[in-house]
C-alpha cells in the first residue's frame, strides 16, 4: 500500500503506511533530536495509564533521512473535530481538560524538568535586553518547584479522538516535568495564538474544576511567552511583546 501523507511542515512529513504513523524528518534533522523524540515517547509509554501510540521502530529511510515509526491511531484530531462541530466546543474543551490532569496526575523523573528547560530558553532569547531576562530569569526562579507530568504541548492538533470516543495523546517532544499551572498557561497561550475566546472558555474551565485561582496560571503567561519567543515566529511577536509587558518588573 502507498503511503497517505498525513501532514507536513518545512521539518517533518507523516505518513500513514497501513497500521504504522511513519514520521519522517528533514535531511540534515540532528540526530539527537529525532533519538530524543523517540526516548521521550518510549518514557510516557512506560508510565501507563495515558493512551499515547506505541513506538515501533527508529530508522533511516532510503533517502538518508531519520524516521520514527509508530502505531497510526484512527480518527480525527480534536482540532478537526472542533472546526466540524463548533457547536460541542464546551464537551471538548471538557475532555481535554480530564486529560490534561490525568497526565497531570503522573510522574515521570527521568524527563527535563521544565523550569531548567525554560531557563535555558529565557537566557537564549536575543530579542530582550539583558535585564529583562534576568528580571524573567528571577521570577522563574521564585515559582514552586513540582515534578507533575507536563505535556508541553497540549493543544487540539495533537490529541487523536477514535470512532468509540478513546483519546489518544500525540507529540511528547516537549514533555517535561514541573509545575502543572506552567502547562496549562502554555496551553492557553496555544489557544490565544488561535482563538481569545475558546482560550478564555478553557482556562475557565481549568480553573473551575481544579479550583485554582487563575492568578496562579496568570503568573505563568510572560514566561511562556519568553520561551515562545524562541520560535522566532513574525506573527506571534505582537501577542508575545504584549504578555511580556504586562510583567510588573
Ligand atoms: N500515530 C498517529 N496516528 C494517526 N495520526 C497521526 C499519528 N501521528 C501523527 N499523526 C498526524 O500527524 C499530525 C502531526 O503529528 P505530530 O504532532 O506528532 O507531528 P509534529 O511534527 O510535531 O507536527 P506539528 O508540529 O504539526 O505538531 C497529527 O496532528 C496527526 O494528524
Ligand atoms: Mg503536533
Amino acid at each position: 500500500m502507498a503511503r497517505e501523507l498525513l501532514s507536513s511542515n518545512a521539518a517533518k512529513s507523516v505518513y500513514r503506511d497501513g497500521d504504522l504513523a511513519i514520521k519522517v524528518f528533514c535531511k540534515g534533522f540532528p540526530k539527537s533530536e529525532v533519538l530524543n523524540e523517540a526516548l521521550i515517547s518510549a518514557r510516557i509509554e512506560e508510565i501507563g495509564g495515558i493512551n499515547i501510540p506505541a513506538t515501533l521502530a527508529v530508522a533511516v529511510e532510503e533517502d538518508g533521512c531519520w524516521s520514527i515509526t509508530k502505531d497510526f491511531i484512527e480518527g480525527k484530531t480534536l482540532k478537526q473535530l472542533i472546526a466540524e462541530h463548533p457547536e460541542n466546543l464546551d464537551d471538548y474543551l471538557d475532555k481535554m481538560v480530564d486529560l490534561q490532569l490525568l497526565i497531570h496526575s503522573k510522574s515521570c523523573p527521568l524527563l527535563t524538568r521544565l523550569k531548567d528547560k525554560m531557563a535555558r530558553q529565557i537566557s537564549e532569547i536575543s530579542q530582550l535586553n539583558p535585564v529583562s531576562r534576568y528580571d524573567l530569569l528571577t521570577r522563574l526562579d521564585c515559582t514552586p518547584k513540582h515534578t507533575k507530568l507536563c505535556h508541553g504541548d497540549f493543544q487540539p492538533d495533537n490529541i487523536i479522538v477514535k470512532p468509540d470516543g478513546t483519546l489518544y495523546v500525540l507529540d511528547w517532544v516537549h514533555a517535561t516535568q514541573g509545575n502543572a499551572s506552567a502547562d496549562v498557561a502554555r496551553t492557553y497561550l496555544l489557544f490565544c495564538l488561535e482563538n481569545q475566546e475558546t482560550a478564555d472558555r478553557y482556562m475557565k474551565l481549568f480553573c473551575q474544576k481544579t479550583g485554582t485561582d487563575i492568578r496562579y496560571v496568570q503568573q505563568w503567561l510572560p514566561l511562556v511567552a519568553a520561551a515562545q519567543l524562541t520560535k522566532k515566529r513574525p506573527e506571534e511577536a505582537d501577542l508575545l511583546h504584549k504578555w511580556l509587558n504586562v510583567c510588573e518588573y
